[in-house]
């Protein structure tokens, strides 16, 4: 009766445990972690992940096998009261050279693939694509120097080919992390360092910083966009219509088809009944782009982009699925506040409140919502 009743407390206690871990296992569904190494989605990915798997499988079975010899003692030599002292045992050779050996084959095992896998990733494979990869405080800049074109913050790589960064810093270390691609490599000022992956999925990814390098390194993300290589190849032919401005000023109403002469951008309302109004607001919001100190720090050009600038490129910055560093979704709304007030936004971001109205943040917006 009394052995029931200590079992039953066990099982009292037990069971909303197993409840919980069993709630808390649902939580953990693919789609909710997309920044996670574990699913890897590339070659290279792949690489590490093998790695680790190799390793949690020896140390499940080391944990089972030392686990269960332990309870098993635990149950089968447990003492009475009665019992007298067991023989006590003070060294044994042959025990002793058995749990050295065991561990240290074990260790091999793992060692070999591990420094296998540190070779192939090292070694980039031919005929990669190259992308610079440029870490600024707090964004990053990616350059694809044989198409001539310049973005930020969003990386457009085709599926299926090998793409090769080439990294940098502009002040601090930073670390470049795209987890379902690769791991995490540093990036320095005046050192390179590379990394490369050929991506097998399509679809939007986020990645981070993950270096400390100052007050807003958690808001120092990225994501990369994988596309068919024909949908690359199109991004790439747009992009390398945003080329610099023509010196001679463009007649006024052409300016709002032609931000950038020879750019392609997207008319303002060209798709609403409500067009005049909106191209009245882009013509504002080029203007205020123009005189309100935004040029010195940002680039709308994809072609020729001045290098060295402080802010992110913004030549599609209107297309781009997240701003401030992929800490904001790209909405209307968030556009304007994070032009407003870019220090409530991101704390410390080099971008400083401008003292722009409301009215005017609209204004900005509708002409950066142009730059597809
Ligand atoms: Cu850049 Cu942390």
């Amino acid at each position: 009766m009394h052995l029931r009743t200590a079992a039953a407390r066990r099982y009292a206690v037990v069971l909303p445990l197993l409840g919980v871990l069993a709630l808390a296992l649902a939580g953990c569904s693919r789609d909710q972690y997309p920044q996670t190494a574990l699913l890897p989605l590339s070659d290279f990915a792949r690489i590490g992940d093998d790695v680790q798997d190799t390793t949690f499988y020896w140390a499940l079975g080391v944990f089972i096998l030392v686990e269960g010899a332990l309870l098993y003692s635990v149950f089968r030599f447990r003492g009475k009261p009665e019992d007298p002292e067991p023989s006590q045992i003070h060294g044994n050779t042959t025990i002793e050279i058995i749990w050295t050996l065991i561990p240290a084959l074990i260790l091999a095992a793992i060692a070999v693939p591990t420094v296998k896998g540190i070779f192939e990733t090292n070694r980039t494979p031919a005929g990669a694509m190259k992308i610079e990869v440029i870490g600024h405080q707090w964004w990053w800049e990616f350059r694809y120097p044989d198409a001539g074109v310049t973005t930020a913050n969003e990386m457009f790589i085709p599926q299926g080919k090998t793409v090769e960064l080439v990294q940098n810093s502009a002040d601090v270390i930073h670390s470049f992390w795209p987890p379902r691609f690769a791991g995490k490599r540093d990036v320095f000022p005046g050192r390179e360092t590379r990394l490369w992956w050929k991506a097998d999925s399509t679809g939007l990814f986020p990645g981070q910083c993950a270096e400390y390098c100052g007050i807003q390194h958690a808001r120092m993300a990225f994501h990369v966009r994988s596309v068919t290589p024909g949908e690359f190849d199109q991004w790439i032919a747009h992009m390398q219509s945003k080329g610099p401005k023509a010196p001679a000023a463009a007649p006024a109403g052409d300016s709002l088809k032609t931000a950038s002469a020879g750019a392609k951008v997207q008319g303002p309302g060209q798709d609403s009944a409500a067009g005049a109004p909106q191209e009245a607001e882009y013509a504002k919001g080029e203007k205020l782009f123009m005189t309100k100190g935004c040029m010195g720090c940002h680039s709308l050009q994809a072609v020729q982009a001045p290098k060295g600038l402080i802010g992110p490129n913004l030549a599609n910055v209107g297309a781009r699925s997240h701003i401030a560093a992929g800490w904001l979704k790209n909405t209307d709304e968030n556009l304007e506040r994070w032009i407003r007030e870019p220090q409530a936004v991101k704390k410390g971001v080099l971008m400083p409140n401008l003292g722009v109205t409301v009215e005017e943040s609209r204004a900005l917006r509708a002409y950066l919502r142009a730059h597809q």
